[in-house]
């Protein structure tokens, strides 16, 4: 449509995008890999893997085994440490010129607190994001962000020794709204929603798990309803607290079905592992939707699905 000024750039609470289209956590390699691959201007963000206090040497090999619409995987977290990675990695991203989200993850409340500590004041670095759906090791809880209370006490200690946004990324959980409530009441700028869900490969020709770590994590367009009804669902909740979209976007298209849902930006895991340049896609695709739509901005997207005007006596199912 003629005389509409549009743009790609969105403000996730205070955080300014060039594109809602960022690299999901433990997907952009290193900072090294992307290089000649991808035009790092054309990212709204990149993620970084997740780091821990300590170096983490990582699952077994193989990582990765194929299943259909997806992956499964396992990296155990594999990352220098935050030492090495704040004095070689996060120059690396940072240098790239894309905004940079740090990705912090611990088993206990001071590993969280001490992270936090370490990343203050570092150029480049827009927010943080809380990986918070590992093992509790002070609770011998097997999901940290599995219960609110104990999940808004990992967010709001980052939140409260933090200068900059945070973002607390959620596993699928059954009261995924309510863990969502408690992290932003206890100063969660936004939330990511979600991780990838727990799963396994088996490898029936061999009779042996097809990782080498057994148990794994699923990710990829097999997901990408389950993040659809988890961030409509806290969308529907709180539509003035940011979401950024994550699980399975592979297009425009499907960025546009995430933001429709309540996202206000959204991150690509597998597909850039698999295409690098799928980010860029992406971005590309949700502009030509704006245009064919004669909308200014990603922002217009926001939750704009049209819902049924009575809701459904017999309920969801
Ligand atoms: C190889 C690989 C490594 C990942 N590493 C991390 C990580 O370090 N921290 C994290 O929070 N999520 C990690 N994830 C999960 C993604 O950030 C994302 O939440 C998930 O894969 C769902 O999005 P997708 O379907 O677009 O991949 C990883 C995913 C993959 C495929």
């Amino acid at each position: 449509m003629a005389g509409v000024k549009r743009s790609l750039a969105v403000d996730v609470g205070g955080v300014l995008l060039p594109t809602p289209v960022m690299i999901a956590s433990g997907c952009a390699g290193t900072g090294r890999e992307l290089a000649g691959l991808v035009d790092p201007h054309k990212l709204g963000a990149i993620v970084s893997r997740s780091v821990t206090l300590a170096p983490r040497k990582g699952t077994p090999t193989p990582r990765i085994a194929e299943s259909a619409s997806g992956i499964v995987w396992s990296t155990g977290l594999q990352n220098p440490g935050i030492e090495v990675f704040v004095k070689e990695e996060l120059p690396r991203l940072v240098h790239t010129g894309a905004p940079v989200i740090v990705s912090i993850a611990g088993g206990t409340m001071e590993e969280y607190v001490r992270l936090t500590s370490l990343l203050q004041a570092r150029p480049g670095v827009v927010a943080i994001e809380t990986q918070i759906s590992g093992r509790d090791e002070e609770l011998g809880r097997e999901v940290l962000a599995s219960r609110p209370d104990r999940a808004a006490e990992i967010v709001g200690a980052v939140a409260r020794m933090s200068m900059i946004p945070v973002f607390a990324k959620l596993p699928l959980l059954a009261d995924v709204v309510e863990v969502a409530r408690g992290c932003v009441r206890a100063g969660a700028t936004g939330l990511t929603l979600i991780d990838a869900l727990p799963a396994l490969g088996v490898t029936a020709s061999r009779l042996r798990p097809s990782l080498g770590s057994v148990s794994g994590w699923l990710s990829g367009p097999a997901i990408r309803p389950v993040a659809l009804r988890a961030v409509f669902d806290v969308a529907s909740a709180m539509p003035d607290v940011p979401i950024l979209g994550c699980g399975g976007v592979r297009t425009g298209e499907d960025a546009v079905e995430m933001m429709l849902a309540g996202a206000w930006a959204v991150q690509v895991g597998t597909a850039t592992v698999v295409d690098p340049g799928a980010p860029v896609n992406v971005a590309t695709g949700v502009l030509a939707y704006l245009k064919e739509k004669g909308l200014a901005s990603p922002a217009d997207l926001r939750g704009r699905l049209r819902l049924p005007a009575a809701p459904d006596p017999e309920g969801s199912w």
